[in-house]
């Protein structure tokens, strides 16, 4: 790979690249807030987005006019034999995803979204550490798109089905044949039954659509909900729960002037896939911006980044801390203080905020400079039993020495002589390539993703947990000449939130970020990819497989 005009005037940190969205345009420069330098600091990149006419100004929709929804947890009337042992009974449950009307914000006409269950985001699952269930994915959606579909992109040929779904457990330790691999969608009509066996810590996972081609388009059309393991660990200890346990998905929406949603074209008919999707309308559980009421006490919030590709700096607006207690995988070892939260795509994080104190104020929650949501607190005093410990759950550090392997795989971005970009890769390789990666069960490898790019990848592996082990800044034009890593600082290591187990991590521009992982659960082929849906969609997606014991 050559540096192409854009990554050099990228790296100056002068350029923009522009994001054409359908009709006449005026240019308006907006800050691109997931291209970071190595640090995690911006490296003064813009976006160009050419605002559309008839795209809704969102400061037209007055913020906190909405209460915040909360997701129904499902219940299951039905009980089928479990897979793996049928003399035993697991929860059944049904879900149909389906084309639905819901209004976005007080003040907007009923937005057409795909949902689970028609609801956006989708019901949330409860389950227990070790409890299987059951699932029937039920395709209900109409037979077209309702977004633009890239025909040039792997798998969403003009040969194939404008509407494919099928349902991934994100975090999950799936068996192979039920974890949604992107080549095993279905069309309308069609249903699949998955079998999760949550053999795993309690956790925040998340179920959203992954079809091959089409999975930015399908989860921008709404296809996601969360998925929450409990366990006995976690009961134990005294953390708000109930009532005072609050789900936040948040993610980005651009809307047209009668509340439709937009998603953003090339300037190539032929090709209109765009390299990043950021929106300008925030959504928390799918409302515009709202607001919750809180009582003046301890609340545990479960946040997911459910965005195609913006990571957000989220922060209270009076300069509270929040205390994050858990990540991706579930409980970190002792809570960490933070002022702010650096949450890429797919990441989790599970917040402590006492509001204590604060009795009738009115606290927002911030991208930056961006309200996402706000918190109106109670004027009365109450009771608060519950009790952040300084001790949540051990997380013993993986040794580097058990490592049987280590793997360099680079992260690749391809733009046209122009500077746009019409490729992302991992380690060079396409999606229909062979496997490459064939960790072998219950052994722990070492993954190192050199970042050629100048963009965050929150890089995600199906079916494994893992730990971050450092981070460091390496001369990129070096290694793309001779493929020689020279390092450029020091080793950085992990940030003290990411002393958990992780499923996805962000991997900084000009850094080699390295994880170690071990390989459990089930033998089978699964996939790893970057976690920006625009890149996961074109390439940025390999297959994987864990293979028998040598
Ligand atoms: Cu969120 Cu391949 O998954
Ligand atoms: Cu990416």
């Amino acid at each position: 790979m050559s540096l192409t005009r854009r990554e050099f005037l990228r790296f100056g940190g002068m350029a923009g690249f522009a994001l054409h969205l359908p009709g006449g345009w005026n240019e308006r420069i907006v800050p691109c807030p997931s291209i970071a330098g190595p640090e995690g600091h911006a490296i003064g990149l813009s976006v160009r987005v050419r605002a559309n006419p008839q795209a809704l100004d969102p400061a037209k929709l007055e913020p906190f006019a909405d209460a915040l929804p909360l997701p129904p947890i499902l219940r299951s009337n039905a009980l089928r034999a479990s897979p793996e042992d049928p003399s035993r009974k697991v929860p059944f449950y049904r879900i149909e995803m389906r084309e639905v009307l819901v209004k976005l914000h007080r003040d907007l006409p009923p937005t057409r979204q795909w949902g689970y269950a028609g609801m956006v985001p989708g019901p949330t699952f409860e389950t227990r550490s070790g409890n299987g269930l059951l699932v029937e994915w039920a395709n209900r959606l109409p037979a077209q798109h309702f977004l633009p579909i890239d025909h040039r992109l792997h798998g969403a040929g003009l040969d194939q089905p404008e509407v494919r779904t099928v349902v991934h457990l994100h975090g999950g330790r799936t068996p192979p044949s039920s974890d949604g691999y992107p080549e095993d969608w279905y069309p309308p009509g069609r249903a699949t039954t998955s079998f999760y066996p949550n053999r795993q810590d309690a956790a925040t996972l998340w179920y959203h659509d992954h079809a091959m081609g089409i999975n930015r388009l399908n989860i921008y059309a709404g296809l996601s909900g969360l998925f929450i393991i409990r366990d006995q660990f976690e009961d134990r200890l005294q953390i708000p729960r109930g009532r005072h346990e609050i789900p936040l998905m948040i993610f980005d929406r651009m809307l047209d002037t009668h509340g439709q949603l937009l998603y953003p074209v090339s300037d190539n008919p032929q090709s209109p896939w765009v390299a990043d999707f950021f929106g300008n309308v925030m959504m928390v559980n799918g409302k515009v911006v709202p607001y919750l009421e809180v009582e003046p006490r301890k609340y545990r919030f479960r946040i997911l980044n459910g965005s195609n590709s913006r990571l957000y700096q989220l922060l209270l607006a009076n300069g509270m801390p929040m205390m994050q207690i858990g990540t991706d995988q579930g409980l970190l070892p002792a809570p960490v203080e933070l002022r702010r939260l650096a949450i890429a795509p797919a990441e989790r994080a599970d917040l402590v905020v006492d509001f204590a104190g604060h009795q009738g104020e009115q606290i927002v929650l911030k991208d930056d400079a961006v309200n996402v949501m706000q918190f109106r607190v109670s004027r009365t005093k109450v009771l608060d039993a519950s009790h952040l410990p300084r001790y949540l759950r051990p997380v013993p550090r993986l040794s580097e020495a058990s490592a049987v392997r280590t793997r360099v795989l680079t992260l690749d971005e391809y733009d046209d002589l122009s500077g746009k970009t019409i490729l992302m890769l991992l380690n060079g390789t396409y999606w229909h390539q062979p496997i490459t990666e064939k960790p072998r069960i219950n052994t722990t490898e070492i993954w190192n993703f050199v970042n050629l790019t100048d963009e965050i990848h929150p890089i995600h592996l199906h079916l494994v947990r893992f730990q971050v082990l450092d981070r460091r800044v390496f001369e990129r034009f070096e290694y793309q000449r001779t493929r020689n890593l020279r390092y450029l600082g020091p080793l950085t290591p992990p940030e003290p939130q990411e002393m958990g187990w992780k499923d996805t991590v962000r991997v900084q521009p000009h850094t080699v970020t390295r994880v170690i992982v071990r390989f459990e659960g089930y033998k089978g082929r699964y996939v790893w990819h970057c976690h920006n849906l625009e890149h996961e969609d074109n390439e940025m997606m390999r297959p994987y497989e864990v293979i028998e014991p040598a």
